[in-house]
């Protein structure tokens, strides 16, 4: 079972140790966007100057160059294996310089992904030129792009519109590099600044999104997805990189230090432009779970207030981080298959909990194949409301593009739906189904 290396209590931000390449097969989700600072591949033994001082341009064994196949190979090699965990819809922004950006560009096309845009992120602070032999570098690309060339993405133009003082968001952003307050944890050696991230966050996703960092470092990502009420994933080899993203999330837990960064954070008109934003947006829609149910064991439902789910496995790795179920709010029961139509039992009862579970920790499952359950807890006893003993409809249950839930349906094993969806199905006002 791969288990995080941090999981928050909110359950909106995940930390997983190992080689990317390792993990990312191994992981049973989807994501709304990506966002990779992979290895720039530019510790060349090279000198630039920092605050006044002469420094190594080396950043890490991580960050070595063995040449222009090996840096080939590693992209795309990620890059194939992230775009397998992108929803259809998903768009993915990489950041880079002249080292990898031409490798990057040319494997995003290899692999059909569709390129929306190459922002150019001009350093307003950069350090100066050793050599005065080039001119100052003081850009980083930012390449964003999409899964697939036919499903549209989402753009938020009307609010990159308003950043820039009500004309169209150019391709140009003017940023300054990281500030002082950004390394309270200890400093990632190529950390990004909150506010390149917070822009490509909100240019791109909608609120509860699941955002994904194949590359995570001091998280920039995460700090930057959960301040702005999305969801994170990120991945990183190096302990002590996991242990600055650990403390930069404990940190934003308290809301005055989140409220205080959120006013610090470049790129907004006022301090209070990007808080009044996100307290407009949208609340996301409830999902709620279905979750199949043999015909004897029904008559004892309303005894209980547990239910046992199938944890999916994928390449027999069982994930104790992000799966839809956490989502859930409600859950519902059906029935039948096997030939017979599917119906709803008329059971269901709001989750308090879902854990994940061993057989051997799940009393009269020790000896069932599936290796793992989620374990729900409802708040009460399942209710039972005979006016929801409705024929269940899948045409209508799932968006048309859901193909996962749909299949998850047809073998019987439990699947997510979101209320309005089940609420055409029950023809039900509230959750308690009056
Ligand atoms: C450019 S840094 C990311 C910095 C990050 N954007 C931030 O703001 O802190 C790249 C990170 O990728 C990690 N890394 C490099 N190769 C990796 C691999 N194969 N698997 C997992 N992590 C890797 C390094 O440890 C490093 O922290």
């Amino acid at each position: 079972m791969i288990k995080p290396y941090f999981k928050s209590q909110d359950k909106n931000f995940y930390l997983l140790k190992g080689d990317t390449m390792d993990l990312l097969p191994k992981i049973n989700h989807k994501f709304d966007m990506v966002f990779a600072d992979p290895p720039y591949f530019l510790s060349n033994n090279g000198l630039s100057i920092q605050s006044g001082q002469v420094v190594s341009v080396n950043k890490g064994k991580w960050d070595k160059s063995y040449g222009f196949d090996y840096i080939n190979k590693f992209n795309y090699k990620w890059l194939k294996q992230v775009r397998e965990l992108m929803k259809d819809d998903a768009t993915i922004w990489i950041s880079g310089t002249m080292h990898n950006i031409f490798s990057i560009g040319q494997i995003l096309t290899e692999l059909d992904f569709k390129i929306l845009n190459i922002i150019t992120w001009q350093k307003t602070n950069p350090p100066p030129n050793f050599s005065c032999r080039y001119f100052t570098y003081s850009t980083e690309q930012i390449i964003w792009a999409r899964k697939s060339k036919k499903v549209p993405h989402y753009y938020n133009y009307e609010l990159m519109k308003q950043l820039n003082g009500n004309k169209q968001m150019q391709d140009v952003w003017k940023l300054p590099a990281i500030a002082k307050w950004e390394k309270s944890c200890k400093k990632h050696p190529t950390q990004k600044p909150l506010s390149v991230l917070t822009r490509l966050i909100l240019a791109s996703t909608k609120p509860n999104a699941w955002i994904l960092d194949p590359f995570t470092g001091s998280s920039t990502t995460g700090i930057a997805s959960n301040l702005a009420n999305r969801r994170f994933l990120g991945i990183d080899k190096e302990t002590e990189f996991l242990e600055i993203s650990k403390c930069r999330k404990i940190e934003i837990e308290n809301k005055e230090t989140a409220d205080l960064y959120k006013k610090k954070i470049s790129g907004f008109n006022t301090a209070k432009e990007l808080s009044n934003f996100l307290s407009k947006e949208p609340k996301p829609i409830e999902k709620v779970a279905l979750g199949f149910c043999r015909k004897k064991d029904i008559p004892n439902l309303t005894n209980t207030n547990k239910f046992y789910f199938h944890a999916i496995e994928k390449n027999n790795f069982v994930q104790d981080f992000p799966t839809d179920i956490l989502d859930a709010k409600i859950l519902y029961l059906y029935q039948g298959g096997r030939g017979k139509p599917l119906f709803f039992t008329g059971h269901f009862g709001k989750i308090k909990t879902v854990k994940l579970k061993h057989k051997l920790q799940i009393k009269g499952k020790e000896n069932s194949r599936t290796e793992y359950y989620y374990e729900i807890e409802l708040e009460n006893n399942f209710e039972f409301n005979e006016y929801q003993t409705k024929q269940l409809d899948p045409k209508i249950l799932f968006e048309k593009n859901d193909k996962i839930n749909k299949e998850l349906l047809s073998k019987y094993l439990p699947t997510i739906s979101t209320l309005n969806k089940v609420k055409i199905n029950l023809n039900i006002d509230k959750y308690a189904g009056a």
